[in-house]
Formats: C-alpha cells, sequence, structure tokens
C-alpha cells in the first residue's frame, strides 16, 4: 500500500472550504474566503512543485530537473485544480510562452512590478470579472532557484541552459536576481 500523500491534508482541508460555498443562493463567499481558499491552494501547490523539483535536481541534476520540468510543471500546478477553481503561474518574463499574462493579468502586473519598484510591500489581490474572481499572488525569486532562473553564465550550469535554449528558444526567464518579481499565482474560481 502506497502511503497517504501529505498532498491530500490541504486537499482536504480547502474541500471543506469549498463545500461551504458551492451552497445555493443566499451564502455569502467574501473577499476574506477567497483570500484563504487561494493561500491554501498556493501553498500546497507550491509544496508539491517543490518537492517534485528538489528530488528531481538531486536525482537528475538541475539539467535533468530543466527536463523534468518541461514535462510535469503544468500537471503538478494542476493537481488541486477542478472543474471551478484554475491554478495557473503566470510572467510578463516568461520561459513558458504559455504562461504569458493575458489582458487583466498585465494590469495586475503593472501594480505589483510598481509597488515592487517603489520598495512597497505587495499584498495579493482579488480582482472580480463576470463570474469569474480571480487570486493573484507575487512569485519572488528565491536562492533555489537562481540554478535555472539566475544569471546565465554564472548561476545557471552550462548542461542546463543548453536544456533550456532547446526547449524554450525564446525563453525570457533568465538573469533574475533572489528578491526579484518572479511571476505571480493564478487562481481562478468560477462561481
Ligand atoms: C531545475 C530548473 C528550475 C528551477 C530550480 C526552478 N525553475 Fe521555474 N521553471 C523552470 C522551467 C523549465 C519552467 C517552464 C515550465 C513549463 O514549461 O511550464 C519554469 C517556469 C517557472 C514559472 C512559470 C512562468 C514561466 O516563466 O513560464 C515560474 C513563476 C517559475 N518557474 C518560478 C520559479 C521559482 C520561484 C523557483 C524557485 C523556488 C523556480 N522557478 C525554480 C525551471 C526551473
Amino acid at each position: 500500500m502506497k502511503k497517504i500523500s501529505p498532498l491530500f491534508i490541504p486537499l482536504i482541508i480547502f474541500s471543506a472550504l469549498l463545500s461551504s460555498c458551492s451552497q445555493p443562493a443566499g451564502s455569502i463567499t467574501t473577499e476574506e474566503d477567497y483570500r484563504r481558499m487561494g493561500d491554501s491552494i498556493i501553498k500546497a501547490t507550491f509544496d508539491t512543485l517543490r518537492n517534485a523539483l528538489t528530488s528531481a535536481m538531486q536525482n537528475k541534476g538541475v539539467a535533468g530537473a530543466v527536463q523534468y520540468c518541461n514535462e510535469n510543471a503544468y500537471p503538478l500546478t494542476a493537481t488541486l485544480a477542478s472543474e471551478k477553481i484554475s491554478i495557473k503561474r503566470v510572467a510578463e518574463r516568461y520561459r513558458n510562452p504559455q504562461n504569458a499574462p493575458d489582458s487583466m493579468d498585465a494590469i495586475q502586473w503593472d501594480i505589483f512590478a510598481s509597488a515592487k519598484k517603489s520598495g512597497d510591500s505587495l499584498r495579493s489581490a482579488i480582482v472580480t470579472e463576470k463570474n469569474i474572481i480571480r487570486y493573484y499572488k507575487p512569485i519572488f525569486l528565491q536562492p533555489t532557484c537562481t540554478a535555472c532562473h539566475g544569471a546565465s553564465g554564472r548561476d545557471i550550469p552550462q548542461a542546463a541552459a543548453t536544456i533550456i535554449d532547446s526547449l524554450y528558444p525564446h525563453d525570457k526567464a533568465k538573469d533574475f536576481a533572489v528578491g526579484d518579481l518572479r511571476g505571480m499565482w493564478k487562481i481562478s474560481f468560477r462561481q
């Protein structure tokens, strides 16, 4: 028997949260509820991605982990998605063109980017569009990310750079420094 993955624990928590908001008309889901759900989805998804990436880097090296990420980033990011919830990472300087911002994302991106530029703290945001509620949260570059998103020729090993260039010929996601705004989470709740 396989052990129950720790992934299921947050899943159980937020399916409980969700069932409370799929009640018939009259039930109110506040902005705070969406923030809470968004945060718990992001935390669980980030843990999943980080654990998978850390073991891929240990077992296959940075270049092998790039290949792994190319094949698995999308399915892993969507592990907790459902009919009503989609989970995505978007970035202005993207590696995978499917992660390019749409016009609404671009507005939020500019808000985060200019807050960062003026040294303000970045607060996650709720944006409502027709029957979709979007929750955005900034993603900052951490020291462990530099092996694939840091300075070319210094942080990124040559073998990894070669694979990145062949899988993503239009890659814009190199040359970030620790602390930079790397991207943002977008959790969309359909009502
Ligand atoms: C082993 C290499 C590797 C490491 C380490 C890595 N990434 Fe990535 N990252 C990638 C690849 C490859 C993609 C493109 C995945 C795809 O095709 O969807 C990507 C995509 C992304 C995206 C989606 C937007 C885009 O550019 O397509 C974000 C955001 C991101 N990474 C942030 C991070 C952060 C933050 C860290 C550190 C916590 C990190 N990455 C560590 C390889 C890596």
